[in-house]
């Protein structure tokens, strides 16, 4: 695997190996054996155009356990910033780093960057997909409920937004059932979803509690992305239904996990309640990205 631009991209057999890669380094870390040196001799770029908590450092730490070294560039820091074109500073960076890891708003700029720049490149977030987010829940169900197998798993919110979407592609790939409940103005376009008709696993709907019904994971994201700030009044009373909160949690499975990519916005998207009973799952899978993302540096490494 040359990079990891989007889970559309990643076939099951990439993403299976993913999982049991980043399971045996977590495993091989709380034994405080950090000798996997994949990056050694290594510098490689995080080049960020929006904030981040989680992503930024489990990968400066994940590189830095790998053996490499890591710069760390927002766009206000660089001339991406100033409007150079991504394929003049893809060609620039592909010469000097080994690899980099990109957070930004076009999907298009991170395909770009793989291309022109020649080096291993990870994508941290588009407006597109998050795909490092999403194999770090597949690791966060595989553990807590055996894996995804005959499993179903509802996203409450913005159902047109990178998470959701990322979440699309690994029911598509991986078989499992996914219902996307989103208000109507907020699922994706017809055609989008049309893609999905094939394999019969993905569903979208507007009935939030229908969709909780016998659900295994009830899972939600902030109901305004990065990006879209200005139409956050407007995004409240409309994602109201959708709020994951005790009636949601009781229409579900009894077992069933409650997952929050974070950050989190309670009593928004998610009840403080719900939150924190469910705070060992949700914590778990804040871990789980740097577990996950060191199996995918692994991975574009190794090509
Ligand atoms: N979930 C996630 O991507 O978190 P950050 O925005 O903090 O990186």
């Amino acid at each position: 695997m040359k990079h990891l631009l989007s889970l559309e991209a990643a076939s099951a057999d990439e993403i299976e190996a993913l999982l049991i890669s980043a399971e045996e380094l977590k495993f091989k870390r709380w034994a405080n054996d950090l000798s996997d040196d994949d990056l050694k001799d290594q510098c490689w770029a995080l080049m960020f155009s929006k904030s981040s908590t989680r992503t930024r450092v489990s990968f400066e730490v994940g590189i830095r356990e790998l053996g490499g070294s890591v710069m760390f560039l927002s766009s206000n820091q660089s001339q991406l910033g100033r409007g150079e074109p991504i394929k003049d500073t893809a060609r620039v960076m592909g010469r000097m780093v080994h690899g980099a890891v990109i957070r930004t708003f076009a999907q298009d700029d991170v395909e770009q960057f793989a291309e022109f720049s020649g080096i291993p490149t990870i994508n941290a977030l588009t407006d597109e997909e998050h795909p490092c987010q999403i194999l770090a829940d597949l690791l966060t169900m595989k553990e807590k409920l055996g894996g995804w197998e005959d499993r179903k798993v509802v996203f409450f919110g913005d159902g047109d937004c990178n998470v959701a979407k990322s979440w699309m592609w690994a029911a598509e790939r991986m078989g499992f059932q996914l219902v996307v409940a989103a208000p109507e103005a907020f699922l994706p376009p017809q055609d989008y979803q049309q893609q999905f008709s094939a394999g019969g696993k993905v569903s979208f709907t507007s009935d939030a509690a229908a969709a909780a019904a016998h659900a295994d994971v009830l899972y939600t994201d902030v109901w305004v992305s990065m990006g879209k700030e200005d139409e956050s009044e407007d995004r409240l009373d409309v994602f109201k239904p959708y709020q994951i909160n005790d009636a949601i949690v009781t229409a579900a499975c009894s077992s069933a996990l409650v997952m929050h990519c974070l950050p989190a916005y309670r009593e928004k998207e998610i009840t403080e309640k719900v939150l924190e009973a469910h705070a060992d799952t949700i914590f778990q899978q804040a871990e789980n990205r740097l577990h996950a993302q060191k199996a995918v540096l692994k991975a574009v490494v190794a090509g």
